[in-house]
């Protein structure tokens, strides 16, 4: 531990590693913990280098460079990962080496988001509920692998593939040519030489998040994501279009037994197994019409836009719990739950996601910035001269609270009428499956 705990402790400065909505709602949740005095983004974004929405007082910056590099220079006292790349690649593992209190998991721990064949059989082992499944290793396999199923399964190439990685075929055929592009290593290279046939299940999804200090986890309000560009979850998928928390879908009953069968689970197995899971565990979710949870895939790290909305609705000291959890001391209450409901509303550029347009002025934030309740993180946006312009598929998470879910909603739409680029599309239904 690099600084004494208690009333002298000093505060505490952290590095928040990535780029996106998600950094730029953690860096602002951090800063107004009363245990954080100073973020440093890395690369960090500019909306985290405007400084807007940063509590009077402290300081958010950015900075480029090797993360490690970075967090030594800057004598920082904890860094938070984001992104699930450099986990599955072991930056983690490199701050453990420079005894750096670090949010993330080691390389080896995020094999339960980096393998999916891993995920697998770590659910088996586990006796964790999920989709039946059989693991391809080679074309040779692919047959015998596709007798299996009387009807078209889901194909899923086993590495990270950026959201891209499952084809939910309507086929058998489809399920083939999917699954014999990906084990050539035309779709995905590597990554989708090893390959995961899957049942398909029916319902609705919702994913539940939860701190991890490698023992004990404290879990957060079930969020549901929109994954499709349209409304009414038509045409291609996004990285997310939008999100909103609490759920209905899960109720207190189901969330109860999902903490208890699939939390706890992973967190005790992942230990048992000599691979305990430090950072945060994010469980994607089919819940049967008949109320029943099975587990579509572990993420082991922050959603993205889920961390806008749970940022939002999440009391207590932000600073002291995702150090807590780093050193494997989190105590349940470090975080507790609002009562409140958030909503994040993704404003995408022009022809997101085939080719998004870049270099649009962004127009109205100075005006969004005076409405008590929301926040407007940023992801795909750059500084040019004096302007705010465009320069990614998703610009900016417009995300509201208040005491209920329409209130919540009205309030993000509201701020997103008041935002203005050109080619500006975002979709008008976010959270109309509770609402
Ligand atoms: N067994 C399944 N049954 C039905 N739909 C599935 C199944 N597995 C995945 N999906 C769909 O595919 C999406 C992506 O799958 P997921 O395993 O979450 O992979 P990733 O997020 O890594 O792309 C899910 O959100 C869900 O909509
Ligand atoms: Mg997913």
């Amino acid at each position: 531990m690099r600084r004494p705990e208690g009333k002298e402790m000093s505060k505490l400065k952290v590095l928040v590693v990535g780029s996106g909505g998600r950094e730029h709602a953690l860096a602002l949740r951090l800063l107004e913990s009363e245990s954080v005095a100073e973020v440093v983004g890395c690369p960090g974004n500019a909306g985290m280098a405007s400084g807007l929405g940063v509590p009077d007082g402290k300081s958010l910056r950015v900075q480029t460079g090797q993360p490690e590099d970075v967090a030594v220079a800057e004598k920082v006292d904890l860094v938070v990962i984001g992104p699930e790349v450099p986990l599955v690649d072991g930056l983690a593992d490199r701050f453990q080496k420079l005894n750096l209190p670090c949010f993330g998991p080691s390389a080896a721990a995020a094999q339960l988001e980096g393998s999916k064949a891993f995920m697998k059989e770590f659910c088996r082992r586990h006796g964790i509920a999920t989709a039946r499944e059989v693991i391809v290793r080679s074309p040779e396999a692919l047959e015998e692998a596709l007798a299996q199923f009387s009807s078209p399964p889901v194909v899923k190439a086993d590495g990270l593939c950026a959201g891209k990685g499952v084809v939910v075929a309507e086929t058998m055929e489809e399920a083939r040519s999917a699954a014999a592009a990906m084990l050539s290593g035309d779709s995905f290279g590597s990554a989708g030489t090893t390959l995961v046939l899957e049942e398909r299940l029916l319902g609705e999804e919702a994913s539940v998040h939860a701190l991890c200090d490698g023992e004990r986890a404290i879990i957060l309000p079930v969020a549901q994501d929109h994954k499709r560009i349209f409304e009414g979850d038509r045409g291609p998928n996004t990285g997310g279009m939008g999100t909103y928390a609490p759920a209905p879908v899960v109720d207190a009953a189901l969330l109860e037994t999902i903490d208890r069968d699939v939390i706890q689970k992973v967190v005790q197995g992942m230990k048992a197994d000599g691979v305990p899971l430090v950072g945060t565990l994010f469980v994607g979710f089919m819940i049967s019409p008949a109320g029943e949870a099975k587990v579509l895939e572990f993420n082991i790290r922050f959603g993205d836009p889920e961390t806008q909305v749970l940022t939002m609705i999440t009391e207590g000291d932000w600073g002291k719990a995702l150090l807590a959890a780093a050193q494997g001391r989190l105590e349940k209450g470090d975080l507790r739950v609002s009562e409140e409901h958030a909503m994040c509303v993704v404003l995408a550029a022009e022809n997101y996601p085939a080719a998004p347009a870049k270099g649009d002025k962004i127009s109205g934030l100075e005006e969004v910035a005076a409405l008590e309740g929301v926040r407007v993180f940023h992801a795909g946006t750059a500084a040019k001269e004096n302007d705010l312009v465009t320069s990614g598929g998703r610009v900016l998470g417009v995300t509201a609270k208040g005491p209920s879910l329409a209130a919540a909603r009205d309030l993000a739409y509201e701020a997103c009428s008041k935002i203005c680029f050109r080619g500006m599309q975002y979709r008008k239904d976010i959270g109309y499956r509770a609402l």
